[in-house]
């Protein structure tokens, strides 16, 4: 199988459509295996997935750090996607420090350039968006970055349709990465069509639910361990997991008639809506697993009939609890 590539953004890069998000390795979702986490990069690449997703965020520096091997490996096969403006206070986890500015903007890329130990990061993000900070003032350091070859290529994540525009205004924005799935659609409303009109792609994030739509876990107070980060988030825990678990009824039946697995049908769905919406999409599912992203990577040769999108179209509207605790930090809590 070869994977079908695709450009981000007007001016590139290209890349295989399905990415691959490593945030887990090293962060968020319970206890980590390096030797597993290695082997999937292999196996991704061996896949055709080229772009490989990481934050200055996840881990303190962590996951840069542990991916830094894999990329000097295979520098000209891989795009580098990483992000700067989060970090989460080591003394309090549930915290937030969400930072825009010139400064901030100038030591995280370096730092991030130092732990990834490469020349230079191939698609450099604003993670979250600092409202003290004009977007324009933002990203025109993003811009000075490209000008000085510390990055290639600029993205955002979360923003709202009005913060993209602006944004895009001042340099030409490659993707944006916002949350994206079967349960989350709001970005649909206003984001994915301001991307469509500037030529802009969208990168979803989660778009297996954080492993929900999979069916790995239904309810994450019991299923998953005290740290994990999915604990935090009111979709998953309490009475909304029960009622959000049965919501998979269609995603299964699917699942079943095409002898393929819930996981498979999430991310077909929302590789499809490169087609329905008109722009360039390119998930970055997360796993730490070599056969899970082989499967993963199969759902790319999945395509749902109109009937199938029909079945799975009521279900966000039916998910109960927020994806995140704090709406303000996303695009869907400032439209
Ligand atoms: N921009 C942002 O604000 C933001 C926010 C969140 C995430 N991200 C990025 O997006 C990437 C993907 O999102 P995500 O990791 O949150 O969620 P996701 O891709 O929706 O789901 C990941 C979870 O699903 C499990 N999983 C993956 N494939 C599976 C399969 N075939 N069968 C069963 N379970 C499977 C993974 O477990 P295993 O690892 O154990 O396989 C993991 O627990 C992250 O890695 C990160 O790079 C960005």
């Amino acid at each position: 199988m070869t994977m079908t590539t695709v450009k981000l953004g007007t001016d590139g890069p290209e890349v295989g459509v399905q990415g691959l998000g490593c945030m887990g390795m090293s962060f968020a979702y319970g206890p980590v295996d390096a030797d597993a986490s290695r082997a999937t990069l292999d196996r991704a690449l061996e896949l055709g997935v080229t772009l490989y997703d990481t934050a200055d965020a996840y881990g303190a520096g962590e996951n840069e750090r542990f991916l830094s091997p894999f990329f000097r490996a295979h520098r000209d096969e891989v795009v580098i996607a990483t992000k700067f403006a989060l970090s989460i206070p080591p003394d309090d986890p549930t915290r937030r420090v969400i930072r825009n500015d010139p400064p901030y903007i100038r030591q995280a890329v370096e730092a991030s350039l130092k732990r990834l130990d490469v020349d230079v990061i191939d698609l450099y993000y604003m993670h979250r968006r600092d409202v003290n900070v004009p977007v324009e003032e933002t990203v025109g350091t993003m811009a000075d970055l490209v000008r000085e070859g510390k990055v290639k290529h600029l993205g955002l994540s979360e923003v709202t349709a009005d913060e993209l525009r602006a944004a895009h205004a001042v340099h030409p924005i490659a993707a944006v990465q916002s949350e994206w799935s079967l349960f989350s659609r709001d970005i649909e409303a206003r984001v994915v069509p301001a991307a469509r009109e500037l030529g802009v792609a969208l990168v979803p994030y989660s778009p297996l639910g954080r492993g929900f739509l999979t069916g790995a876990f239904t309810n994450a107070d019991t299923d998953l361990t005290a740290d994990d980060f999915r604990r935090q988030q009111p979709r998953f825990t309490g009475d909304n997991a029960a009622a959000n678990a049965a919501l998979l009824a269609p995603v299964r039946a699917i699942a079943e008639s095409r002898d393929a697995t819930l996981g498979q049908i999430a991310l077909a769905w929302v590789h499809q809506q490169a087609t329905v919406h008109g722009l360039p999409v390119v998930p970055i599912p997360g796993t730490r697993k070599p056969a899970r992203v082989e499967e993963n990577v199969t759902a790319t040769t999945i395509t749902l009939t109109e009937g199938e999108l029909d079945q799975l179209a009521p279900i966000a509207a039916k998910v109960a609890g927020d994806r995140y605790a704090d709406m303000r930090f996303v695009s869907a809590g400032r439209e």
